[in-house]
C-alpha cells in the first residue's frame, strides 16, 4: 500500500483554498486508498513573526477541523508535527544534505522574506530552512505521494532532490516522493485579487472564504468578488481570472467542468449567487461537525496523542537509519 503524507500550517484560519486544494481529497480519496498521515505542521508556523497564544489556538482549531472535514482516525494517522521529535532530528541531517543556494531560490522564501522586510521585520533563519523541515516531514515516513495544492510543487521537488542525493551519498535510505494535485481548484484564488492565491494570511480577509465563515459572510464575500470589466461569462484564466476562479470554485463544489458551466450564465450576478450557494452547502456539514468536536476538546487531544504515538513508531526506524548512514554513532 502506498504511503501518503501531507500537512497544513496553523498560520491562520483554514480557507476554502485549503479545503478544495487539499483537505477534501485527503478525506474522499487518500485516506481510503493508502496508508496516510496528515499533520498540523505547527513548527512551520514559527517561521514568521507570531503570537504564541494564537499559534496554540490555531493548532487546536486546525486539528479539530481535520477531523471535522472527515479524516477518520481509524483509517489514517492525524497528529501535530511538534509532538513527533523525529521531524526535527531528520531535518538537521537533511540540512547537511541541502545547499544554501537551492534554498535561497525557493519562491516562497523570496516572497515571504520580502514581505517581512517590507513590514520592517527581520527574516527568521527558519524561513530559509523551512523546506528542509518539510522534506523531513515527508521523507521520515517513506512517503510515496504528497497530495498538495500547486503552490507546494517546488518544495516537494526539493524533498525529491534531497532524497536522491542522500541515497546516492550514503546508501539507499529514503523513498523518492512525488506531489499530486487535484484536477480542479488546485489553486483557488483570492476573491479580491484573483491573480494571487487565497491564502490564510492575506492582508485583508475580504477575498478569503474561511471554513468557519457563516453563510452571510460567505455570501457577502462571493457577491463582492472582483470580476472583470466585461459582462460575458467565459472561462479564461488569462483574460478573466476572477470569473475563471468563480467557475472553478463552482465546479469543485457542485460538479461539472468550469468551461461548460460558463455557458449556463448570462450575468456575473447569477454566477455569484450559485457559487455562494454551492460554497455554503459544502461548508454546512463541516461547520456542524466542527461545533460538536470543539465542544469535546479531550476527544480531539486524545486523537492527536494517539496519532503522534503511531507516527513516532513509523518514523523512528528510518530516521535511525539516516542517522547511522550519515556517519553518526548509534546512541
Ligand atoms: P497551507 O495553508 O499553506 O498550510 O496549505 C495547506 C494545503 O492547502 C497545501 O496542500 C496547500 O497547497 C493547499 N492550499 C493552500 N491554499 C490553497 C489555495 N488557495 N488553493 C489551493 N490549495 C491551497
Ligand atoms: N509547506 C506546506 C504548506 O505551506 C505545509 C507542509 C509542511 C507540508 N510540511 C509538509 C505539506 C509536508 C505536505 C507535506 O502548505
Amino acid at each position: 500500500m502506498s504511503r501518503i503524507f501531507s500537512g497544513v500550517k496553523p498560520t491562520g484560519h483554514l480557507t476554502l483554498g485549503n479545503y478544495l486544494g487539499a483537505l477534501r481529497r485527503w478525506v474522499e480519496v487518500d485516506q481510503h486508498r493508502a496508508d496516510a498521515l496528515f499533520s498540523v505542521v505547527d513548527l512551520h508556523a514559527l517561521t514568521m513573526e507570531h503570537d504564541p497564544a494564537r499559534v496554540r489556538r490555531l493548532s487546536r482549531q486546525a486539528a479539530t477541523l481535520l477531523l471535522a472535514v472527515g479524516l477518520d482516525p481509524e483509517r489514517c494517522t492525524v497528529f501535530v508535527q511538534s509532538h513527533v521529535g523525529e521531524h526535527t532530528r531528520l531535518s538537521y541531517l537533511l540540512e547537511c544534505t541541502a545547499m544554501d543556494g537551492e534554498l535561497r531560490r525557493m519562491i516562497q522564501y523570496k516572497e515571504k522574506g520580502a514581505q517581512a522586510r517590507a513590514a520592517g521585520q527581520s527574516v527568521r533563519l527558519s524561513l530559509l530552512t523551512y523546506p528542509v523541515l518539510m522534506a523531513a516531514d515527508i521523507l521520515a515516513y517513506g512517503t510515496d505521494e504528497v497530495p498538495v495544492g500547486e503552490d507546494q510543487t517546488q518544495h516537494v521537488e526539493l524533498a525529491r532532490d534531497l532524497a536522491v542525493r542522500f541515497n546516492q551519498r550514503y546508501g539507499h535510505t529514503f523513498t523518492v516522493p512525488k506531489a499530486t494535485h487535484p484536477t480542479v481548484a488546485a489553486r483557488v484564488m483570492d476573491l479580491q485579487d484573483p491573480t494571487s492565491k487565497m491564502g490564510k494570511s492575506h492582508d485583508s480577509g475580504a477575498g478569503i472564504v474561511y471554513l468557519l465563515d457563516d453563510p452571510d459572510q460567505v455570501r457577502r464575500k462571493v457577491m463582492r468578488a472582483r470580476t472583470d470589466s466585461g459582462t460575458e461569462v467565459s472561462y479564461d484564466r488569462e483574460a478573466s481570472p476572477g470569473v475563471a476562479n468563480l467557475l472553478e470554485v463552482l465546479a469543485a463544489c457542485a460538479g461539472g467542468e468550469p468551461g461548460e458551466l460558463a455557458g449556463g450564465y448570462g450575468s456575473y450576478g447569477a454566477l455569484k449567487r450559485d457559487v455562494a450557494d454551492a460554497v455554503v452547502e459544502v461548508l454546512r456539514p463541516v461547520q456542524k461537525r466542527h461545533a460538536e468536536l470543539a465542544a469535546d476538546g479531550a476527544y480531539v487531544d486524545g486523537v492527536m496523542r494517539e496519532g503522534a504515538a503511531r507516527a513516532r513508531e513509523m518514523a523512528r526506524p528510518r530516521v535511525d537509519a539516516a542517522h547511522a548512514a550519515i556517519g553518526l554513532l548509534p546512541g
